[in-house]
This record gives structure tokens, sequence and C-alpha cells, in this order.
């Protein structure tokens, strides 16, 4: 039996792509920052799925995360980074506090859990189309799209963003004003990186859901959870052995651009 661990596993697409997967023969592992929230989660979905503490926001938390884990002798398959905000208004806190969770949190997570997924086994980043390349401009774009970025020079550049939202000059760099957008054009960055340092390994993939009514999404989205959920499992499951492709971005299954 496969396992996943999914982030924000405890309400909108997280909590439905366990149920997705746990109809597909997975064990899932609700990974939220509310414990309780996450056992009555679990519970809801029934045998196979359980509940873990993480706080993507804070670095010690998913340190902590992974050493419980190993404790236990818990492998994955497959880690599902999918918790994310989106916070109203637009300044240097709002953007500090989106670029930690919806990017560092992945990067944090990715780097403390990796050693936990079996050989094969892949790492999925729950992104969007808010976050591709055609929402930066230049000199931006160009600079978040350079193939030889490593993970530490993506989280530069989100230090970059995050100083010019609070200096007044994020605009001149090719920022848009809208910390969700960068976090996850940062996050697919992130997603190329870390297939080159991951791979051949592991897999690391990107999917967007949609736009998908939940909390986040609001209730004028088209898609339900369901379908939104539907296209997070087409790229879990591709994404793990046999072995599939790596360093892509997806939607419903199929390839699309960054
Ligand atoms: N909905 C859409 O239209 C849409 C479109 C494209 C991409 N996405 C992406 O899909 C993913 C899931 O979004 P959603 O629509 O399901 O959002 P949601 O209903 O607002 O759920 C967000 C989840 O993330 C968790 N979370 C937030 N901060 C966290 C933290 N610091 N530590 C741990 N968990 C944290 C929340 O936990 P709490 O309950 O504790 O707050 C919740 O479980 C996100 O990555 C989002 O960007 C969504």
């Amino acid at each position: 039996m496969r396992t996943a661990l999914i982030t924000g596993g405890n309400r909108g697409l997280g909590l439905e792509t366990g149920r997705q997967l746990l109809a597909r023969g997975w064990r899932v592992v609700l990974a939220c920052r509310d414990l309780d929230a996450g056992r009555a989660a679990a519970t809801s979905l029934g045998a196979g799925a359980s509940a873990r503490e993480l706080d993507v926001a804070r670095a010690v938390s998913a340190t902590a995360l992974a050493a419980a884990l190993a404790r236990d002798g818990v492998t994955l398959d497959a880690l599902v980074n999918n918790a994310a905000v989106s916070l109203d208004g637009f300044d240097a806190r709002v953007a500090e506090r989106t670029i930690t969770t919806n990017l560092f949190g992945p990067v944090w997570v990715t780097r403390a859990l990796a050693p936990r997924v079996r050989d094969g086994g892949a790492v999925v980043m729950v992104s969007s189309g808010m976050g591709e390349l055609s929402v930066l401009r230049a000199p931006a774009r160009a600079r978040v799209a350079e193939p030889s970025l490593d993970v530490a020079a993506v989280e530069a550049l989100a230090y970059d963003f995050v100083a010019g939202v609070g200096g007044g000059r994020h605009g001149k760099d090719g920022w848009p004003n809208n910390a969700y957008s960068v976090s996850k054009a940062l996050l697919n960055a992130a997603t190329r990186a870390f297939a080159a340092e991951l791979g051949p390994r592991l897999t690391v993939n990107a999917v967007c859901p949609g736009w998908v009514r939940t909390a986040l999404g609001g209730r004028n989205a088209p898609r339900d959870v369901g379908e939104g959920a539907a296209s997070i499992v087409a790229t879990v499951e591709a994404s793990v052995a046999p072995r599939a492709a790596s360093g892509g971005f997806y939607r419903d299954g199929k390839a699309i651009p960054w």
C-alpha cells in the first residue's frame, strides 16, 4: 500500500485529495497545524487515514515531523505540498506572510521530509495558474525563469521581492501587486530546482487544481472540490514509479506552460 503525506490536509483540496487517494488504495497522512482538526478530518475519511502536526510556516515544525516519522518507521511514496494562504491586501507584511507559508513552507517541508520519501517516490507542489511566468514583467520574469536557479537562489529572489515591497521598488523590479501570484511563480521555480536537485531518486512536479470552490478559491469558482482534487491526484499518481517525468507543471493530467 502506498502512503501520501498531504500538508494542509484538514480541509479544502488537501482533505479531498486525501479522500480520493484513499479510495484509490493509498494510505494518507494529513499533516495539519491544528492537530485536533487533523484528527477529526482523518476520522471523517476512515481507516487508512491518520493525522500529524505540521505548521508549514515554521521550519522547526517540519524537522520535528520528520523526526517523528523516522521514529515511527513511516516511509512515504508521495509528499504533497498543498497548504497555502491567500491573504487580503498587499503590503510588506502580507508579502512576507504569504511567501513564508506558500514558498518557504514547501521548501522547508521538502528539505525535511524528502529523506522519508522512498526511492522512486514523488514530491508534488500544489501550485496555481496564477503563478504562471506571464504574471511577471522584466526583469523579474527572466530572473525567475532562469534554468540554472537552485533552491537557495529561488529563496533569495523571494527575499528580494519582500524587501522590494517594503521599499516600494517591487513594481520597477517587475513584480506584480499580488503576493499570492509571486509565491506560486517562485514555488514553480523551486519545483524545477528541486527536480534537478532530488532527481533521479525522486520526481518533483507542480500541479494546478484549477479555480476551485474552497475557502481560498471563493464561491464563484467554476470547479467543485472533487474536480480540483482529481487534478492533484492525477499528478500524484503520474509522479510515482514506474518512472515518471520530473520537473513539469500539470493540470488535469496534462502539461501546462510555466
Ligand atoms: N481553491 C483554488 O481555487 C485554488 C486554485 C489554485 C491553487 N490552489 C492551491 O490549492 C491548495 C489548497 O487550497 P484550498 O483551496 O484547499 O485552500 P483552503 O481551503 O483555504 O485550505 C488551505 C489549507 O492550508 C492549510 N494551511 C494554511 N497555512 C498553513 C500552515 N502554516 N501550516 C499548515 N497548514 C496550513 C489550512 O489549514 P488551517 O485549517 O489550519 O487554516 C488548510 O488546511 C493551495 O496550495 C492553493 O494555493 C487553490
